[in-house]
Order: structure tokens, then sequence, then C-alpha cells
């Protein structure tokens, strides 16, 4: 008999369906709950909340464990490339040699944008955030592509979409680089491959000869690997639920790029470096600002540590912080911002306030520091994200589009005035 969890309401007993996952994880459906009993759940920040059954990305926050489509992170960030990895997520498989070289083939043929659209950038000012820029163009391509509007097409044309996404979100990347230094834009290069064109868009100049530092290119493939996808976080969840009103994969993208940007989510990697330079120009006393981060009457947070689903340590942090030594050393990069974030994390890894709440290192932590010594600047590390990000995003549309799951459009517990009379505004 399948199991169920008893539920005692107003004297009646009800009973709901458990709901298991194929790690043995458990749920309480209760998709009937609120037609049976009249009740609904309140679960603010949905933290105990499933929003979907998903076959996408395992993960255990105790255990540290994190698999894509079963695969392990670790195996993944060593041994695969990125493309290879986006296929393994939007496809739910590891590409056959044809498969991924049909798959580069497809996105190569997609990596310029509509000439159109770099008239956009003629319109933002130098001083505007990358993340903007990105958002706001990536909404504007489905007005390039108006066929693609309608999310429910055959697989071959919503294919057609997948790609150009994956092809154009790197070019706009770089195109908003140029934009804030003021530098002619490079269009692709579709002899390198796509971490490589990327680095090419971002630094070469017309003038200049380029070559792409292999040390740089491999630490970038490792970093997307690790942000490619994380089950229903902040910016997936939105992506999903922006979908779910059958928008188009474009402006649930775009959605989705403008939740990451929120410094509680991706926009912490810039928010690190940030603090790790005004803790520096301030000094360097690390006491002082673990105790500001414990003082509950002060907003600062130390950035960077702390995770939703994360309490003994994030699997992603100590890939990218082993990452980090590796290109520092290679590059022969010695920065004060590193030593200060070690002495950091050992000083606040023995604080009670942050082992009593598992408060650890989260990806965000290391990674500012390698895009900083890869010559990412800062506020392109949360645009770095978001590209690294982009196969979760669509992976996980794609799934809420085949199950065909329905709006999302939560309840909530109205706390406001009973019904009142509406005063004229002299009476008041
Ligand atoms: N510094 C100091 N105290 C903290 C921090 C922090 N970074 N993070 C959480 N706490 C405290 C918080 O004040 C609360 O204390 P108390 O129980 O005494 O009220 C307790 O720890 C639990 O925190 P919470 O805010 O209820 O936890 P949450 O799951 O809602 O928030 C978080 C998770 C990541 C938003 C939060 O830890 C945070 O703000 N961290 C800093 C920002 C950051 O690094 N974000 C990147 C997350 S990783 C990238 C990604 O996947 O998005």
């Amino acid at each position: 008999m399948s199991e169920t969890a008893k539920l005692e309401l107003d004297g009646k007993s009800y009973e709901l369906p458990v709901v298991t996952g194929s790690e043995n994880e458990k749920g309480i459906d209760i998709t009937k709950l609120r037609a049976m009993s009249g009740y609904i759940t309140l679960d603010s920040g949905y933290k105990n909340t499933g929003a979907t059954e998903s076959a996408i990305t395992f993960l255990d926050g105790e255990k540290g464990i994190l698999r894509y489509r079963g695969y392990p992170i670790e195996q993944l960030a060593e041994k695969a490339t990125f493309l290879e990895v986006s296929f393994l997520l939007i496809y739910g498989k590891l590409p056959t040699r044809d498969e991924l070289t049909k798959f580069k083939e497809s996105i190569k043929k997609h990596t310029l944008v509509h000439e159109d659209m770099k008239q956009f950038f003629t319109a933002y000012p130098a001083k505007a955030h990358p993340m903007g820029i990105l958002s706001s163009l990536v909404c504007t391509l489905s007005t390039f592509y108006p066929e693609s509007l309608n999310p429910n097409r055959p697989q071959e044309a919503v294919d057609l979409t997948i790609h150009r996404l994956l092809a154009k979100l790197p070019t706009l990347a770089a195109m908003s680089y140029k934009n804030a230094m003021r530098h002619p834009t490079m269009y692709p290069n579709n002899d390198l491959d796509y971490i490589e064109n990327f680095l090419f868009m971002m630094f070469a100049m017309p003038t200049e000869e380029f070559e792409v530092d292999p040390v740089v290119a491999n630490a970038l493939n490792v970093l997307l690997i690790l942000h490619a996808d994380h089950e229903q976080n902040c910016s997936t969840s939105t992506v999903r639920i922006v979908g779910s009103s059958q928008a188009n994969l474009y402006t649930s993208i775009a959605a989705g790029i403008s939740a990451l940007w929120g410094p509680l989510h991706g926009g912490a990697n810039q928010a690190v470096i940030e603090m790790l330079e005004t803790i520096k120009q301030d000094g360097g006393d690390l006491e002082k600002w673990i105790q500001k981060a414990k003082d509950k009457d002060d907003p600062f947070r130390l950035m960077g540590f702390g995770h939703r689903v994360y309490k003994n340590f994030d699997p992603r942090a100590k890939i990218i912080k082993k990452a980090c030594d590796d290109v520092l050393g290679k590059l022969g990069i010695q920065d004060p911002v590193l030593d200060i974030a070690k002495k950091l994390e050992e000083v606040a890894l023995s604080d009670p306030y942050f082992i009593e709440r598992g408060l650890y290192p989260n990806v965000d932590f290391y990674s500012g520091i390698i895009y900083k010594a890869l010559g990412i600047p800062t506020e392109m590390f949360t645009v770095m994200f978001a590209l690294g990000r982009l196969p979760g995003w669509i992976a996980q549309w794609k799934e809420m589009i085949e199950n065909g799951e329905p709006i999302g459009r939560p309840r909530q517990i109205y706390v406001g005035a009973n019904e009142r009379n509406y005063v004229p505004i002299d009476a008041r």
C-alpha cells in the first residue's frame, strides 16, 4: 500500500499521498488539500515547498551532493566541456560524438546577433550595469524572432530557439562589456570553440593579435559547468513561473537573468569582491567585520557565506577553491584580496555563530577571485554566472513545458483590513 500522511483539522482527518523521489526524497502531495479542507499551506520563501517533480538535477544539501542527470558535479567539472554538459542538461543524456558535433555546429551558425541590435547599445550609458543590458537584450531577441512567441512548437523549432540563445548570450554579454569600455565590438570568431570565442569577443581588439590562454579557457570551462544548474533556485523558479504563463523562452530567460542579479543570489559574486576590497581598504580588521555580520541591528552580511540548501558545505565551492589556487598559481598572481578571503574563511568557520547556523563559503565566495584573476571586470561577474546557468534555465523551462505544468500561481493568507465603506475625501 502506498504511503500517506494523516492531517487532523477541525476534528476531521485527511489522508495525503506521500511522493518519493528516485533518491528517496519524501514529499507530502497537497495538490488536493484546499479542495478537500479549505486550507492552504504557508511557507514564506518556499523553504519546505516543492514546486515540481524534476529529473534534471539532484542536490543533497546535508551531504553536499550535486549531480546533473545523475552525473556527479566533480566528474563533470574535471572531465567534460561546458557544451557537453549543456546538451546533457537540456536533452537528458550525454551526447555521442556525432550529436555533440551537430550541436556545436548548430550553435556556431547563430553566434551573430542582428546588426540592428547594435543600435540599442548606442542608447545605453557607459555606466549601465551589464546585467540590466543582458536581461533587456535577451527579451529583445524575442522581437527579432516573432515565430518563437509560441512555446508549443515542434521540437525542431524549439531547438532552433534554444541554440540561438546559447549562441547569442556570450555575444550579447561581450558586447555589453565592450560598450562599457567604449571599445569596438568584436564579432564572433567561429573558428574558436564556445569559451575561446567568448574570450575573443571580450578581450581581442581589431588592431592587435589575440591568443586565448588555455589556463584561462580551462578555468572558465570549469566555472561555467559548476554554475550550469542548481534545481529550483530563485532564478530557475522565476524562469519556470514566467514560462508557465506560456510566455516565450527568451522572455522567461530574461526574467531569470533579472532574478539572478540580486546580491542574495548570483549578484553575490560581485558583492563578495566588493566586500573584500572594502575590508582591505578599511585596514583588514576581520574581527570587526565578523562582528558586524553577527549584529542583528546591522544589515551587513558576509557575502559569499550561507546557502538556502547547503548546510555543511557547497560542493561547488570545494572545486572552485582548488581551481582558484591552480589558476592563481599558473598565472603567477599574488592577490592580497585572496589572502583576506582565506583569513575570513578561517575566522568565520571557527566562530560559533557561523557553525551553529551552518554558514559556509558558497560558490560565489571564490568565483569572484578567479574571475578577477582571469581579467574579467567586477560588474561582469554575475553575467558570467548567467552564461553558466543558461543551459540549466533552458532545461528547466523545457521540462516544464513538456510536462504541461499548470500556470504558477501561489495563494496567500490575507492579513489586511476587513471590509469597510469608502469615506469621501472631505469627511476623512
Ligand atoms: N552573514 C551573516 N549571517 C547570515 C548570513 C551571512 N552571509 N547568511 C545567513 N545568516 C544568518 C541569518 O541572519 C539567520 O540568522 P538567525 O537564525 O539568527 O536569524 C540565519 O543565518 C539563517 O539565514 P536565512 O537568511 O534565514 O537563510 P536563507 O536560507 O533564507 O538565506 C542566503 C540564504 C544565501 C540568502 C543567505 O545565507 C545570505 O544572505 N548569504 C549572503 C549572500 C550570498 O552569498 N548569496 C549567494 C548564495 S550562493 C549562489 C546562489 O546559488 O545563488
